[in-house]
């Protein structure tokens, strides 16, 4: 039987939310902001955030080749689902569910850094940091674990959990 133990609860998140909303809403006062949520992981935490912030912003998805039904990154990231919205003269926050070895993110910020934005900046749900591999850095973050798999709020294992309202350690 596999195990669901509390991390974070619904009323915490909403509280992290609210005030990472008020710094990004500081830092991104009187610039064109446009956040890009990677599907499908972070669509629960855009929809939230974006909510909460003060200023204008465009919003974007992005799609990339993820976990399937393994624990580990495969390592080699693909783009099913680029971007349609221009970045130039824009500052882009890229929104991720949860960094783990950072390789998934450093691709998609180089990729977007490519296409000539104004600056480009990272902001994640859970930043986990254990496994990192890369020296990709997490601007803004919810929340900060050393390890552990996490489901709930978006995140899914293998598909499941992202409808839960909380946050979760899975134990398998
Ligand atoms: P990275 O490239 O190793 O940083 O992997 C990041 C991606 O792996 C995230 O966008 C998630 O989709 C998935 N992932 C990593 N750790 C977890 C976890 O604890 N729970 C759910 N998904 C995870
Ligand atoms: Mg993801």
């Amino acid at each position: 039987m596999s195990e669901l133990i509390p991390v974070l609860t619904e009323t915490e998140i909403e509280q992290h939310i609210h005030q990472l909303a008020q710094r990004i809403s500081d830092d991104y006062r009187n610039k064109n902001l446009m956040m890009i949520g990677v599907l499908k992981g972070a669509f629960v935490f855009l929809s939230d955030l974006m909510r909460r912030l003060t200023i204008p912003v465009e919003v974007e998805f992005v799609r990339l080749s993820s976990y399937g039904k393994s624990h580990t990154s495969s390592g080699k990231i693909e783009i099913p689902k680029d971007l349609c919205l221009d970045v130039k003269d824009k500052h882009v926050l890229i929104v991720e569910d949860i960094v783990d070895t950072g390789v998934t993110l450093s691709t998609l910020a180089a990729h977007i850094a490519s296409l000539n934005p104004k600056s480009v900046k990272i902001c994640a749900l859970i930043d986990k940091l254990e496994r990192r591999k890369t020296d990709c850095q997490v601007d803004y973050a919810c929340h900060t674990v050393e390890g552990g798999f996490l489901v709930g709020y978006g995140l899914d294992y293998a598909e499941k959990y992202r409808n839960l309202p909380a946050i979760y350690h899975l134990k398998l």
